[in-house]
């Protein structure tokens, strides 16, 4: 495995790289689910390159960018158990974003919903650094983790409208033994947050017995849903959603696909999950979405 630690590196490295080339952008403080997108980058791409860069643009001032966890090093020998090739990870924020950096991609409709109405500028720097990765490790595949469901929908967009030659892989989910899904932020939760987590899966849980039971609406199953949620004197709710997966608009009846999220506070950590519906159903319909 190789170490790019500049973007002039990481042009010099990519040039021999054979192709297909999957690509794994991550944030560090790797787990099992980034470790998940890594192996099957490299069982299906003739070269596997992984980013590790907390980017600073899609972190609004108020939230943890300073307290975000690192471990450069075991991120490294996590993914070069994983079969990756190339690492891009920068010396500093500079080398991404230099003095006088002005230049942003902005993905419409999508972006204003859920995450987007809670983080305002966070989807902008999502696509921004997004962006950038693809035109540097120009990847024909690139793998993203279903938890962040309307991050894949953003990148989806992002591929279509820009014409990145990228087939998008969205894997699924990967879980703790409860249902909690994993996530780089489940570090910050105390040993009492962390056994009211996995009410977030129950929730979701709800949402799949009622579909099956013929519920499909939208209403109802929102009110179930926070219900379940508002027992938990930890748990506060940011929204819950039963939305169009294509448009992310609130549904009121639930037609052939619905995107179930859920954003909740426990204590001082928000966490995100979401299920589609059917349960099993793929995020993606019209890009190929593997699982
Ligand atoms: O999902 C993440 O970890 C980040 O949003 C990403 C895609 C690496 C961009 O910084």
């Amino acid at each position: 495995m190789r170490l790019a630690r500049s973007i002039s590196e990481l042009r010099a490295l990519r040039t021999d790289l054979p192709e297909p080339v999957g690509f794994v952008p991550t944030m560090g403080f790797l787990h099992e689910g980034h470790l998940s997108l890594a192996r099957r980058a490299h069982k299906e791409c003739a070269a596997a390159v992984a980013s590790i860069f907390v980017n600073p643009t899609q972190f609004s001032p108020t939230e943890d960018l300073a307290a975000y966890p690192r471990d450069l090093d075991r991120d490294l020998a996590m993914l070069e158990s994983a079969g990756t090739d190339v690492v891009f990870a920068p010396t500093s924020d500079a080398e991404v974003y230099p003095p006088g950096y002005a230049t942003w991609v902005t993905v419409g409709g999508i972006t204003e919903r859920l995450e987007g109405a809670s983080r305002p500028t966070h989807f902008r720097g999502v696509a921004t650094i997004v962006a950038k990765l693809f035109l540097l490790v120009r990847p024909q595949r690139a793998y993203f983790g279903q938890k962040d469901a309307q991050q894949a929908l953003v990148i989806d967009r992002l591929i279509a409208d820009l014409n990145f030659p990228i087939e998008l892989v969205v894997a699924p989910t990967v879980r703790e033994p409860d249902g909690l899904a994993m996530s780089s932020r489940n570090t910050y939760l105390s040993p009492v947050e962390r056994r009211a987590a996995p009410a977030l899966r129950r929730a979701l849980d709800l949402a799949e017995s009622l579909w099956q039971d013929g519920e499909r609406s939208g209403a109802e199953i929102r009110s179930r849903l926070t219900a379940l949620l508002r027992a938990d004197p930890l748990a506060r709710v940011d929204y819950v959603s039963v939305a169009d997966p294509d448009t992310l608009e609130e549904l009121e009846t639930v037609g052939p696909r619905a995107l179930v999220s859920l954003a909740v506070r426990i204590g001082k950590t928000r966490l995100i999950d979401n299920t589609v519906l059917p349960p099993g159903s793929p995020l993606l319909e019209r890009r190929t979405s593997c699982s």
